[in-house]
């Protein structure tokens, strides 16, 4: 039998699963959609670090890119079928991508033993070896029932990306958790045109699970902070315009209050804002990085 990350993985990347028929755009908002403010702090990060390439994995419909590109930057996106670059220079960024990247789900049983979840939903063997290694430091199961979604898979995946840099900083950015914050149930979900919808193996919906980052920001040396933290260093603001603005230019007005909105969506801590930033890479951009995301 199958593990349920062995299905998972097919459901979404088979030769007919989720991502080889579907537009991301169709099922879910992510920060490109929500505004273009996104992007731009993302060129300001760029600027700050002293690069002028962006590589974004994970690309989707290229929507990041096109902002980037718009600001000046030389960007390359990275979709399923494309073969990333052995070596790798500037900014790379991968926003949404980790919570997809399938993972070992495990489950206590009642005789206090975490066995992989299978792809019918019952439990296999019982977890070993960096699976156990990794769920005991990072996600410790309590009570029969409890469930927890090894990192590892996604770790792997990032630490192959920042060793691939020569000069520059790598930032994964996704929603997820901490130590002191773990789900006790996983956080296995479903979507499906914009909306929650079970999990299905079938390929009919999107499947994803948080990043355990801290864990990934530790796999890579690297540092952890939150979207807002991030976006607020790098200038963004949600302030309204003044209502002395409506009466002498309510246009700029218009378009200053809808930006406003964007970017309070973008900062709001019980959504985009809550998502972890996780850089990483070569000394002296990681530094320069540092300084542009710290307030
Ligand atoms: C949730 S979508 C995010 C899209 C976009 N970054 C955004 O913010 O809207 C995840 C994307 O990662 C892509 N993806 C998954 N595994 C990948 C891989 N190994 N290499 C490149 N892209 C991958 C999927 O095809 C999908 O478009």
């Amino acid at each position: 039998m199958t593990t349920f990350r062995e299905a998972w993985d097919a459901a979404l990347y088979g030769p007919s699963g989720f991502y080889r028929r579907e537009r991301p755009a169709a099922h879910f908002r992510t920060s490109v959609h929500a505004s273009p403010l996104f992007g731009q702090a993302i060129a300001r990060l760029a600027e700050q670090v002293g690069v002028s390439q962006v590589v974004d994995i994970g690309a989707g419909e290229g929507e990041l890119g096109r902002v980037l590109r718009a600001a000046g930057l030389d960007v390359l996106d990275v979709e399923l079928d494309d073969e990333l670059p052995a070596r790798l220079t500037g900014l790379v960024i991968a926003n949404e991508w980790l919570d997809n990247v399938p993972c070992e789900v495990v489950e206590l049983d009642a005789k206090g033993d975490a066995r992989y979840l299978l792809a019918d939903e019952t439990l296999g063997d019982v977890v070993s070896g960096n699976d156990l290694d990794w769920l005991e430091k990072w996600w410790p199961l309590a009570e029969e029932g409890d469930r927890a979604e090894i990192g590892l898979t996604r770790e792997e995946a990032w630490a192959e990306v920042v060793a691939r840099l020569d000069d520059g900083v790598a930032l994964a950015i996704d929603y997820g958790h901490v130590s002191t914050e773990r789900p006790s149930y996983g956080t296995l979900t479903g979507f499906s045109r914009g909306r929650e919808c079970p999990v299905a193996l079938d390929g009919s919906c999107d499947l994803t699970a948080h990043v355990a980052l801290d864990s990934l920001a530790t796999a890579v040396s690297g540092q952890l902070t939150t979207q807002r933290e991030a976006l607020l260093a790098l200038g963004l603001s949600a302030e309204r315009p003044g209502q002395e603005l409506a009466r002498t230019e309510p246009l700029r007005y218009l378009a200053e209050l809808s930006s406003a909105g964007e970017a309070a969506e973008l900062l709001n801590t019980s959504g985009l804002g809550s998502f972890g930033w996780v850089w990483a890479g070569t000394a002296s951009a990681v530094r320069r990085a540092s300084r542009a995301l710290a307030a």
